[in-house]
């Protein structure tokens, strides 16, 4: 890293293809701030549902993306948990992995104020600097300045066992090849939406995470880190 550089590493790619496993693991080796920014959308998607705001409807689900209050905070329970999630003061940090809001949050992440108000707060946290920043769009779109992006794939198969595998350990019910109907799915709206969509930024190295070990992506990341 360059003398004096903030300290920003952005993190992007696809549902399920480790940037929360390796972004953890990065931030936790540098002693840098963890930063999962899907949650927050998560957050959003949830609220909707609880409040019974058809996920179609545009505007309402903005009013509410600006009305509400998310917090992320450091995880504050060792239960496997990557980040303790507020909703307007409430732990929602595993409600927001439940499926009905995976199956929202693709269409509700695509409404202009919805990421406006989202992008203007990572943007905050993430200009502090000492942070890893997990996303879509964060080396393109929330922190262009960032100091090194990666952007991490891995084939569909590779993703969807990886994601059964997290439900199933949390005595998730869907089968693997629901798993991989809805990450298909989630992917095609992701990269396919007109705002922001779902692609590497032009200075981004690119890892396909198919066939290597989490330790190994680990160490290519961190020497990038270090001689760039
Ligand atoms: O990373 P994840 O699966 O928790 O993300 C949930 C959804 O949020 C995903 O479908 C796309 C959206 N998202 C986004 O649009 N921009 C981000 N920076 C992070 C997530």
């Amino acid at each position: 890293m360059k003398p004096g550089a903030a300290g920003i590493i952005a993190l992007d790619g696809p549902a399920a293809s480790g940037k929360t496993t390796i972004g953890r693991m990065l931030a936790a080796r540098l002693a840098y701030l963890f930063f999962d920014t899907g949650v927050m959308y998560r957050t959003v998607a949830l609220a909707a549902y609880q409040s019974g705001v058809d996920p179609t409807d545009e505007a309402a689900i903005s009013a509410l993306a600006e009305k509400i209050v998310i917090d992320v905070l450091p995880p504050a329970d060792g239960d496997g948990r990557t980040s303790t999630v507020l909703l307007d003061g409430e732990d929602v940090s595993w409600a927001i992995r439940e499926p009905v809001v995976d199956a929202t949050v693709s269409q509700i992440s695509a409404y202009r104020r919805v990421r406006a108000a989202m992008v203007a707060q990572q943007r905050k946290i993430g200009l502090r600097g000492k942070v890893v920043m997990v996303g879509r769009d964060i080396g393109t779109v929330v922190l262009p300045e960032a100091d090194l992006k990666v952007y991490l794939d891995a084939s569909l198969a590779e993703r969807s066992r990886r994601r059964f595998a997290e439900l199933q350990s949390r005595g998730g019910k869907q089968t693997l090849q629901e798993v991989q109907t809805g990450l298909a799915r989630r992917d095609e709206v992701d990269s396919g939406r007109d705002l922001s969509p779902l692609h590497p930024a032009e200075d981004a190295v690119i890892i396909d995470t198919t066939a290597m070990t989490p330790e190994k992506i680990l160490k290519k990341i961190e020497s990038l880190f270090e001689n760039n």
